[in-house]
């Protein structure tokens, strides 16, 4: 059943480009706009929604993280993403304008069901965004849009991750066009780019080799930093939690910004920092910042491990190692740049000769407090 893999978590990788493709289906209609009737809020209510709150645990707190970059630049509404185990206990602000999004692989995460129903006791409509058809929190929610990533068996996720982006970025862009903010005509534009995105994972996969041979080198190491600005921040913090979770290494994800701000007093020789490095053709901004970032770490001694779009020539000479990627508009990165991060964790828990599909401690689904 692992489809001739070793691991279900190697098949779950294997089977992004499908996953990807499987929830943009039917959710785009001929004219290229986008057709999400089954959410069951009609136009008319999400056209009065003044705020959005997303609440997530763990890896769907990371989708919710760069879900918040995409509402808030499609729509030009406020947008804040927390912590579900967070969220009801500090007395949240939330009223029938508010629309809460509760994103939940299993549907089953009892610290996002808790939240939903907080937020649904205010009065907010709550939308889920799940993987598993009928389970509790689409049961519970106003709406849902489900992912269609099929089975997750692995404990780690990766291919529901991956869906769950193209599932937010879905509603952001299905949000601007139902209000007509003046990026509905980057509607089409992005659309087009999201249908590249399978085939653009595809060619990830395809040149990995390099990255487990890097995991393989870094088995006997006790650190690995990972550093992102932007949407890259919440990739790099799945980077860390991949890490974590698979490898029983310490792992810590940084927005690269706060680097100076404390944690470069962590750069000694040989640490390994991976980096996550926005394209030079969208927000050069960003890129050039995050460049001398890479310059900063590395003249202390880090090991620079880089994530860039492939033709990014600035970053090359301090990379120590460079892993490139397609390039894709800004937001849309994660989906490419998450993936070299999931393969070079589940190689180093191999390395390090721990049990991939079943870490220790874990469980697939988290169904207590
Ligand atoms: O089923 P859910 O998406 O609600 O699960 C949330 C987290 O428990 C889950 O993402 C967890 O962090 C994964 N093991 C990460 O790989």
């Amino acid at each position: 059943e692992k489809g001739g893999y070793d691991y279900f978590m190697l098949k779950e990788i294997a089977e992004q480009p499908k996953a990807v493709a499987d929830t943009l289906l039917g959710r785009i209609d001929a004219s290229g706009s986008l057709t999400l009737d089954e959410l069951r809020l009609p136009d008319s209510e999400l056209r009065e929604i003044d705020k959005v709150v997303i609440v997530a645990c763990g890896t769907a707190y990371h989708a919710g993280m760069i879900a918040k970059y995409a509402i808030e630049h499609w729509t030009r509404m406020p947008c804040e993403t927390e912590l579900a185990s967070e969220f009801r206990y500090r007395d949240p602000i939330l009223d029938t304008r508010t629309l809460v999004i509760a994103v939940s692989q299993s549907g089953e995460t009892m610290d996002t069901l808790m939240a939903l129903r907080h937020a649904r006791e205010q009065g907010a409509k709550v939308l889920a965004i799940c993987n598993t058809n009928g389970s509790t929190i689409p049961r519970e929610s106003d709406a849902v849009l489900y992912t269609h990533a099929g089975p997750e068996v692995a404990v780690a996720s990766t291919k529901a991750f991956l869906t769950q982006l193209v599932a937010c970025y879905l509603v952001a862009l299905y949000l601007g066009q139902v209000r007509g903010t003046k990026w509905g005509d980057e509607v089409g534009a992005v659309i087009r780019e999201l249908s590249e995105i399978g085939t653009q994972v595809e060619e990830v996969l395809t040149t990995m080799e390099p990255v487990r041979e890097l995991a393989r080198g870094l088995a006997g190491k006790n650190t690995v930093l990972f550093l992102g600005r932007h949407v890259g921040f919440p990739v790099a913090l799945e980077g860390a939690l991949k890490l974590k979770e698979l490898a029983y290494m310490h792992a810590e994800g940084f927005a690269a910004g706060e680097l100076k701000h404390g944690p470069i007093a962590l750069i000694e020789d040989d640490v390994p920092v991976v980096v996550v490095v926005p394209s030079p053709r969208g927000r050069s901004v960003l890129h050039d910042k995050i460049v001398s970032n890479i310059q900063e770490i590395r003249a202390r001694g880090a090991r620079t491990i880089v994530i860039a779009e492939r033709g990014d020539e600035a970053v090359r000479p301090y990379a120590d190692h460079l892993i490139e990627v397609p390039h894709t508009p800004t937001l849309l990165q994660p989906l490419v740049a998450t993936v070299p991060l999931q393969v070079f964790a589940c190689e180093l828990a191999t390395a390090r000769g721990n049990e991939v599909d079943q870490p220790r401690n874990l469980a697939k689904s988290v169904t207590v407090e």
